[in-house]
Parts: C-alpha cells; structure tokens; sequence
C-alpha cells in the first residue's frame, strides 16, 4: 500500500470505449499531470464481457480476472465517466458490477477513488458523476469530495489530437489528483 513504497499507486479507468472519447483523453490528461509521488496505470474496460450471472458461476472470465487484480493492487481509483443519458454509461456500471463480486469479497469494497469526467454539454458530466457516487454508497467506496471536475463544452477544450487544451480544467484535474494523495495517505495511513 502508499505506505510501503512512498508512492499512491492509483488504477484509472473510463466509461467510454470510443476512439477518440473526451474522458479517454482526460485521463492520460491526469497521467501528464501527475504530482510528485503518484503513479497512474491505465485499464482499458473494452475486453469486459456483459455481466451474467450463469458466465459468474462457471468462473469469472479473463478480463474480468485481470481487473479485480489490478483494482486490488492500486491504492487509489481514478473513475472517468462520460454521461449518457444522466448516468453512467453502461460500460462503466457494467464493469463495476463485475467487480463488485462476489459479495462480500470485491476488491472495490474501501478504496479510495477520484471522480471526474468530460461531457458535451453545459454539465460535464455532473449528473452521471453524482449517480457514481450512489454506486460508491453500496460498494463502501470513499470519494473524494473536492474539488469536483465537470469538464463541460468537450469539443472545445481538447485539440485534435485528445489534448486538454483548457487551463482551468487542467488545474482542476491537477488538484484533483493531489486531493486523492492526500485522502489515501490519510486513508492507508502515511
Ligand atoms: C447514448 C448517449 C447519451 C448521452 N447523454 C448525455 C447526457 O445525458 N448528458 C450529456 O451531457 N451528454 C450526453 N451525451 C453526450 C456525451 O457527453 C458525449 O457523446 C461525450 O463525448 C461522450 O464521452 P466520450 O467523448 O468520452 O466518448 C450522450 C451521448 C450518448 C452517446
């Protein structure tokens, strides 16, 4: 854990399988951005089959393996949600009801995690990242509160090439990960 290698190992993820997704590009954003002390892997949710019950009982599939492992070996999550239809993509809760298995034993069940994502729209994904937050209640997950980052208006604040080119949220990204240093240090103990 953070205490063990003097680094806050955090696993980031976002709820978009598109080429060229906002959220996507927001994430390697907060891999340029990363404070001293921090180290960000990326997971591709993509291979994650659809959850079923029947597949559950005959053995977690590969992907799925893989993913509870890397979760269970972060100190930190960083979840990037884009909204659809005012809530999380079913990508993302798909892949979280994975994880959240089986019952009793996810890997999710206490870590810490940062919350951000990347819209369209005037609300840059506020109302999908307050529905995330309910998820956190059942799956005991602690967010982070602040500094929240609603990266509104999308398509005019990354260039063509899935660079963040807007200061603010630039500046809000880089607080944000320095808000999940300091909650899983104070989490996991320094
Ligand atoms: C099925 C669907 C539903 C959407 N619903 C919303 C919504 O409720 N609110 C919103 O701000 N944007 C909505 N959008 C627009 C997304 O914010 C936009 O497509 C965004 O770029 C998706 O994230 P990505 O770039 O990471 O793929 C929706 C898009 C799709 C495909």
């Amino acid at each position: 854990m953070a205490e063990a290698s003097g680094t806050v190992k955090v696993l980031g993820f976002a709820g978009s399988l598109r080429r060229d997704s906002y959220n996507r590009a927001a994430l390697r954003t907060a891999q340029e951005l990363l404070p001293p002390g921090m180290a960000l892997e990326i997971f591709d949710l993509a291979p994650i089959p659809l959850f079923n019950e029947d597949v559950e009982r005959e053995g977690f599939p590969a992907a799925v393996v893989q993913f509870k492992e890397r979760i269970a070996a972060a100190d930190a999550l960083l979840i990037v949600t884009p909204e659809y239809n005012y809530s999380i993509p079913g990508v993302l809760k798909n892949s979280l009801d994975w994880a959240s298995r089986p019952p009793g034993q996810s890997p999710l069940m206490g870590k810490p995690l940062a919350i951000m994502g990347a819209s369209t729209s005037y609300f840059g994904s506020s109302r999908a990242q307050y529905h995330l937050r309910q998820v956190c209640i059942i799956l005991n997950m602690h967010p982070v509160n602040s500094p929240e980052v609603f990266i509104s208006g999308a398509a005019s604040k990354f260039d063509g090439t899935g660079k963040l080119t807007d200061g603010m949220s630039r500046d809000s990204i880089s607080k944000l990960l320095l808000a999940l240093q300091d909650w899983t240090i104070r989490l996991w103990g320094a």
